[in-house]
């Protein structure tokens, strides 16, 4: 899998995740005070923060997509008020080396298709969020339409394969929910521009209560 994971999937995924600049813009434009984001690829977000992030803590669990990343801050920090606040560690959502109650806001842009421990992650975030902390996400799930749904588990076993342990069949909403968060805002829809086989789209605030 290394020349695939290493050069072809972060290839991929970028031309996956280019068109959502008014989901980002929503997503990470409104997070605020210490931030963590897991998963953060190839950092085609970091230009989204705004000045109420004061300091963002970026998490990926890939050394290659890191790498990368590292590129896109420098380029960004020439220009930008990121410089002194953004640090970036490999490290993954279902480890998370800090302690409890540490962040105010975690933010998840299309990682939880494919973090292998779903639970483990949602469980982790919670717990390294201060009481009333806000995770923000994105992500794509099972579709609401039937014929989609089960042609997204039939394809589910090869896409896994092709697309670095991304799913197509999460319920992402009900794992927010059994980590004992609660909803400040909640949307789910179709993202007409996406892919068709990862087009529904949840995207909102959970709030750790
Ligand atoms: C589809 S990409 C999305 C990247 C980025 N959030 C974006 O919006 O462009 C999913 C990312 O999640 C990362 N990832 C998967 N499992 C992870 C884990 N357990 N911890 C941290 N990152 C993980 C992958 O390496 C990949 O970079």
């Amino acid at each position: 899998m290394g020349f695939y994971q290493d050069r072809i999937f972060p290839w991929l995924c970028q031309k996956a995740v280019r068109d959502y600049d008014d989901e980002r813009r929503a997503v990470f434009g409104s997070a605020s005070g210490r931030v963590l984001e897991i998963g953060f690829g190839l950092g085609t977000s970091f230009r989204f923060y705004t000045d109420s992030a004061d300091e963002i803590v970026g998490l990926e669990y890939s050394a290659s997509m890191l790498t990368k990343a590292e590129k896109e801050l420098d380029e960004l920090k020439a220009n930008s008020a990121l410089s002194s606040k953004v640090i970036l560690i490999k490290g993954s959502a279902t480890n998370l080396d800090f302690p409890d109650e540490s962040f105010d806001t975690v933010v998840s842009f299309l990682v939880f298709c494919s973090v292998p421990d779903p639970e483990l992650a949602a469980s982790e975030i919670y717990r390294v969020l201060k009481p009333n902390g806000k995770l923000h996400f994105f992500e794509h799930v099972l579709a609401a339409d039937e014929t989609l749904a089960k042609w997204q588990r039939r394809l589910n076993p090869f896409w896994k394969k092709i697309a670095c342990g991304c799913n197509l069949t999460r319920d992402t909403k009900s794992l927010f929910l059994r980590a004992g968060f609660s909803f400040e805002n909640f949307k789910e829809y179709v993202h007409e521009n996406s892919m068709k086989i990862s087009r529904q789209k949840i995207q909102g605030i959970a709030v750790k209560s």
